[in-house]
């Protein structure tokens, strides 16, 4: 039993708390210091620690993230979430403005001027004043559930202020802060990941984490815009919400309930001022501590509102008047090449340093090949460079008639440009690629991967370690770990005798790792842990599977030609060959006993077709998938009457339906994986 006095404590510091968080995440204003803070958030959590049923979806120690969850749930839109019509100049917004009068006989109104945030439009679904259900907006009839990652955002009120009507939705634009954003990338710039491309994508993709914690991370914001159903479910007469004539008021009453609304609407009466409010942000747009696209015009009453309605998805009464994404004229200097850690060669333009988008530009990404050449940019051409929200600007074109004949035609070059080898260029692919894995930008990232737990889980070699491995030119490929001796790394800095002995020991037991371990750690492209499991099925060694050819491989089940192209030019380059040689001289012998067929058609259940539907705890449908095929069978995506077997694992639905109506055999997954031990019994179909 709750005592009645925590019971009315906890109630209190909930309310204390989600107050102070109002003043601090929305207002900008504490009241408190933040060790005060502090004591109230830790007296709440004893409390509910020892009383478990006192924790409410609205307290705030609920914020940060519960569980990930497995995906999101779809969410019906009580009201569609609106998308906006654009203007791009002053004819537009004139031609827009008269139409609107026009349909309101020529009655004057006031306008709403707001910026448009370039971020990720939400719904926020508050009931009696707790909010329930926050949805994204995807394509604005039905939306994904978030709640549980937006509860993360702290400027996001979870109970609300005043006196909130029954049932309320709200909407507004969640983004990340440029200056987050920033740091996000420094961060990922030292560890050597690739760059976010923008605030926008950024957050986005924090808010649609399955794991709430990494969203809580994050820092996200929230500027809320406007109401979901304007004029609200009016439970009382008298209240506030039925008072309410215009978006402008809207805003301010959305202010008192908590909610946390742009400082820099304005209330405007006439073109002049719209077109004032627009430029003076078009200047100012880069001093913002987040990333607008343009600014959004809405006409304030809404009884003029209504009358206006929507056309399609676009409401009459509102436009975005976007801004023209920046360009400016430089010339380009010279193009290079960054072989990426994937092997990858990324042609980049070298460019006379200028400004746009508020930042200096020396560079320039120039994608491939291909994309060069249809643009036909050339060495010293005058480009044009436009940023548009991205942080990376983008070569638009040459300016050609700016040309001298000085000008040079690219060509990628044969060999790549780090280690010389002859670079391929996989057929379906745009990317010319280094294909030596022990290519020197390359190695660090695979030496991670080789010794990591799904590969040859090598315990104790860190990435750090790895590091430390190449720069003192211990390893040069993978194969070298195993000529590595105690003694060598004993020299190395702060590695003790304990940890030395730890790694070697490590490294010798990795030998005996079997092959699929071993054909997934040498991170040939495309080969992944599913299909190097299906490969080793078929060779009992890399020395075999070496000999392969692109017509052999296409031969198996679940390998089509780009991973057979990519597996055969993998054994196609030299330094490849040498390390798989190393690895066997050394002592790595993942030589495995396999039965392998003599033809495909001796494959157990060649001949029969499966449906996998609903979720399998032992494995991903995927990789259900890949083991049906490896053993001969065949996969489709419905039943019909030629299904022989439907794999059916938790919430099995339509698909369970059809199977049961068509006298289907159906398989649990107990059954499965009793049938994958032994798959021979399966010819008689009707067990
Ligand atoms: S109003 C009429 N106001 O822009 C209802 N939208 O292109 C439409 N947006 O999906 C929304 N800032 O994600 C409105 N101040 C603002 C906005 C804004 C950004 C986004 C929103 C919407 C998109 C429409």
């Amino acid at each position: 039993m709750v005592e009645a006095d925590d019971a009315r404590r906890a109630d209190q510091l909930t309310r204390e708390i989600n107050n102070h968080n109002h003043r601090y995440y929305v207002l900008d204003d504490p009241s408190i210091s933040d060790g005060e803070y502090d004591a109230l958030m830790q007296e709440l959590r004893r409390l509910e620690a020892e009383n478990p049923e006192l924790v409410t979806p609205q307290s705030p120690t609920q914020r940060v993230g519960g569980a990930p969850a497995a995906g999101f749930t779809q969410v019906q839109h009580r009201q569609p979430m609106l998308s906006l019509a654009n203007a791009f100049n002053v004819e537009d917004l004139e031609a827009w403005l008269r139409r609107v009068k026009n349909l309101l006989d020529g009655a004057d109104f006031p306008l709403v001027c707001e910026l448009k945030i370039d971020g990720l439009a939400v719904s926020l679904t508050y009931e009696n004043g707790i909010l329930t259900q926050v949805a994204t907006r995807v394509d604005g009839s039905t939306g994904e559930d978030v709640t549980q990652n937006i509860r993360t955002i702290r400027s996001i009120p979870v109970a609300l202020m005043g006196e909130p009507p029954e049932r309320l939705e709200v909407r507004g634009e969640v983004y990340l802060p440029v200056e987050d954003f920033e740091r996000l990338n420094e961060k990922r710039a030292r560890q050597g990941e690739p760059l976010y491309a923008n605030p926008r994508n950024t957050g986005a993709g924090s808010l649609r984490q399955l794991d709430p914690k990494i969203t809580a991370s994050r820092n996200l914001q929230i500027w809320v815009y406007s109401m979901g159903e304007i004029g609200v479910e009016i439970g009382d007469e008298a209240s506030q919400t039925s008072r309410l004539d215009s978006h402008w008021d809207a805003l301010e009453w959305l202010q008192t309930l908590g909610f946390r609304t742009n400082p820099h609407n304005r209330l405007c009466s006439t073109l002049d001022d719209v077109v004032a409010y627009y430029q003076s942000w078009l200047e100012q747009r880069h001093s913002l501590p987040y990333q607008v696209d343009g600014v959004v015009i809405k006409v304030s009453p809404f009884n003029y509102q209504e009358s206006l309605g929507v056309v399609g998805r676009e409401p009459r009464w509102a436009i975005a008047y976007k801004f023209p994404a920046e360009q400016v004229t430089t010339k380009l200097l010279d193009i290079r090449i960054n072989v990426g850690r994937t092997g990858s060669l990324n042609p980049y333009a070298v460019l006379e340093p200028v400004v746009v988008g508020g930042a200096t530009v020396k560079q320039a990404s120039l994608h491939n090949e291909e994309d060069i050449h249809r643009k036909d940019i050339r060495a010293r051409d005058w480009v044009i460079l436009e940023r548009a929200g991205d942080v990376i600007p983008h070569v638009v074109g040459p300016v050609a008639s700016r040309r001298d004949g000085s000008e040079q035609v690219f060509r990628m070059p044969e060999v790549c440009p780090v280690c010389g080898t002859t670079v391929i260029k996989p057929a379906d692919e745009a990317m010319h690629r280094c294909p030596n894995s022990s290519c020197p930008v390359q190695f660090f990232e695979l030496l991670k991967h080789f010794v990591s737990k799904g590969a040859m889980d090598i315990d104790g070699l860190g990435e750090q370690w790895c590091r430390i491995l190449i720069d003192q030119g211990l390893v040069t490929d993978v194969a070298g770990l195993y000529y590595l001796q105690k003694e060598q790394l004993l020299h190395l800095e702060r590695m003790g005798d304990k940890l030395a002995t730890k790694i070697t020991d490590n490294i010798e037991a990795s030998k005996a790792r079997p092959l699929p371990r071993l054909l997934f750690a040498l991170g040939i492209l495309h080969v992944g842990s599913e299909i190097a499991e299906l490969l080793s099925q078929q060779f009992p060694n890399l020395e075999a599977l070496a000999q392969a050819s692109e017509e052999d491989l296409t031969e198996i089940a679940g390998i089509g030609p780009k991973i057979a192209e990519s597996v055969v030019s993998y054994f196609k380059v030299a330094a490849n060959r040498d390390v798989i040689a190393k690895l066997a001289a050394s002592g790595v012998d993942p030589t495995q006993e396999i039965n392998v067929p003599e033809t495909l058609e001796d494959l157990p259940w060649r001949g029969l077709t499966f449906v996998v539907t609903g979720t399998l705890s032992a494995f991903s449908r995927k990789e259900a998938e890949t083991r049906i095929k490896a053993l001969g069978g065949g996969v489709t995506s419905s039943v019909s009457a030629k299904t022989n077997y439907l794999v059916a694992g938790e919430s099995a639905g339509s698909k369970l339906n059809a199977a049961i109506k068509l006298n289907t055999p159906v398989l649990d997954e107990a059954a499965f994986l009793a049938l994958l031990d032994d798959p021979a019994p399966a010819r008689d179909g009707s067990s």
